[in-house]
């Protein structure tokens, strides 16, 4: 699954490029898309008579009588509903392909579970407020089902029977779906991010721009339209069914609501169980060694998954802060311990290098002596090391006898200074590859690492640093060809550079 979904982001990114590609962006594509289905139901609000009598009329006023404005509004909120409905399926495939709905992310993945069923109601009482032979349809099929719940049992179709539909049940309908759900589908994505950090709720300009773009052509060349009024003293001949949301109703005609609740209940379970039927061990968790820690409150800033608390001295050192670590939440990445200022490999050189904040898997000191066995092991003309992270490519496949590949965690997880160190102790040129760029397995690894390295976030690469010497790349296993290619050109380069003994040349990668 992983590997078919990374092909499609490899071919969105040909017609989009990565900047703009949907599918790295699906949650904020969906944020988006509510904003569209909200202001154009305010507009759409407006005009609209919440009664049985005047529903259907006032919305075929407002799509035909002003077809430039009210029509229009009516097409982006339909067609932004269905759009939101594959962004978010979309979103919950790539995070269950590529394994990111287990172990510390189970909470964003069950919560992620109820939004969507949020969405699939709140259309399906939007459906409703039309008042045509669609939602007739929705409205008898809906009666059918809640009357299969014990709660119910039958009272709906008899209100039905008795006196049809109400103007009190259709003004619950209204309620339920300006207001009543989309509050309660706001504080469920509230819940859904509340253990992300710097969570982005908007798609870059570029995208959302064109998103609307095709939204607004779509409502332009075919307009959404109803049906004929409700009737129901009649059977509807025919209805263009929206399956993006009424899916569920055809399958009434086969089998009786009991089982469609089954069946619904258990998808939904099976689902949410999903973290763990197939379980996944988080590594070991990071540790804080406060005889190392200052308080800085980088790691705290750069903790992807809100897992860093700062918070006041508790051992009588000078400092202001200390930062303590909640092991539920952490995501075990590391790339606390790439931002911390005491990673430094050319302190205490002699002795195992201390840090503020380390993983146990994989303690920045273990890193430091990968570095210097590396060097050490290297045959060829040139050194180079590449530091990759698991989720990215397998960068032992690139080793030979100029090239070493070191596997870390995650990208984020490398101090520049180690980079550093390693072309002080004899590497001719270091590679940094991190997941694809905007795609990263644990949401900022290569971010925070582009602009450490750009010097644009601490800790960042010293000023003398030779830049030239440092290539960082993006990439996921099926660019493994783009970064071996890369690697020629990068020895080249170094060789280039070794033979003519420059230093400090500002050669672009
Ligand atoms: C209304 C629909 C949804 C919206 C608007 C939405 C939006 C978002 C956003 C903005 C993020 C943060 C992404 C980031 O900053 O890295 C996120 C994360 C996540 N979402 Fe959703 N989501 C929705 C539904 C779902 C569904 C249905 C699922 C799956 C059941 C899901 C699973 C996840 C998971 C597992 C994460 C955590 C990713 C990580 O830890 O890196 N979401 N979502």
């Amino acid at each position: 699954m992983k590997r078919a979904y990374l092909a499609l982001e490899s071919w969105f990114n040909i017609s989009f490029g990565t900047e703009w590609n949907p599918l790295y962006h699906l949650g904020t594509l969906s944020f988006f898309l509510f904003w569209i289905i909200l202001v154009s139901g305010i507009y759409l609000f407006i005009p609209f008579h919440g009664s049985l009598e005047g529903a259907h009329a006032s919305v075929e006023a407002i799509t035909h009588q002003q077809w430039y404005a009210g029509g229009v509004m009516r097409s982006l909120h339909r067609y932004a509903s269905d759009a939101v409905i594959i962004t978010v399926l979309l979103h919950m495939f790539k995070e269950f392909a590529s394994g990111r709905y287990r172990g510390f992310r189970w909470f964003s993945w069950v919560t992620g579970i109820p939004n969507l069923w949020m969405i699939v109601t709140i259309g399906i009482t939007g459906y409703w407020l039309v008042w045509d032979e669609m939602a007739q349809y929705i409205a008898v099929g809906s009666a059918q089902l809640m009357d299969a719940l014990p709660i119910f049992s039958g009272a709906m179709t008899r209100n039905f029977v008795s006196g049809g539909m109400t103007d009190r049940f259709f003004i619950l309908i209204e309620f339920l779906h300006l207001l009543g759900q989309p509050m309660l589908l706001l504080f469920m994505l509230w819940l859904h991010v509340k253990r992300l950090s710097n969570v982005d709720i908007n798609p870059p300009r570029g995208l959302a721009a064109g998103t609307f773009v095709a939204l607004l052509a779509l409502s332009l060349l075919a307009p959404a339209v109803s049906h004929a009024p409700a009737d129901l003293g009649r059977v509807p001949a025919e209805i263009r069914i929206d399956w993006y949301y009424l899916n569920v109703y055809p399958l009434l005609e086969y089998w009786p609501a009991r089982h469609i609740w089954i069946l619904t209940i258990g998808i939904t379970l099976l689902l949410m169980a999903m973290p763990w039927l197939l379980p996944r061990k988080d590594g070991a968790k990071a540790v804080v060694d406060l005889d190392n820690c200052n308080g800085c409150g980088i790691c705290f800033e750069d903790c992807p998954f809100d897992a860093i608390t700062l918070q006041a001295r508790t051992d009588g050192a000078r400092y202001e802060h200390e930062v303590t670590v909640n092991s539920s939440l952490c995501g075990a990445c590391g790339i606390c311990a790439g931002s911390c200022p005491a990673s430094n490999p050319f302190r205490s050189s002699r002795e195992a290098l201390k840090t503020g904040i380390d993983m146990p898997q994989l303690p920045v000191d273990q890193m430091r002596q990968q570095v210097r066995d590396a060097i050490a092991t290297m045959t060829g003309d040139l050194k180079i090391i590449v530091f990759g992270c698991e989720h990215g490519i397998n960068v032992e496949r690139l080793n030979s006898g100029d090239t070493l590949g070191i596997k870390l965690i995650c990208s984020g997880m490398l101090p520049p200074t180690l980079v550093e160190y390693a072309l002080k102790q004899g590497a001719d040129g270091v590679m940094v590859t991190g997941c694809r760029q905007n795609d990263c397995y644990f949401r900022f690894g290569n971010r925070w690492t582009r602009l450490r390295f750009a010097g644009e976030r601490k800790p960042s690469l010293r000023a003398r640093a030779e830049r030239d010497r440092i290539l960082i790349h993006g990439a996921a296993e099926p660019d493994a060809p783009a970064i071996e290619r890369d690697l020629v050109a990068f020895r080249q380069h170094l060789r280039e550079r070794n033979r003519v003994g420059v230093s400090g040349v500002g050669a672009e990668h």
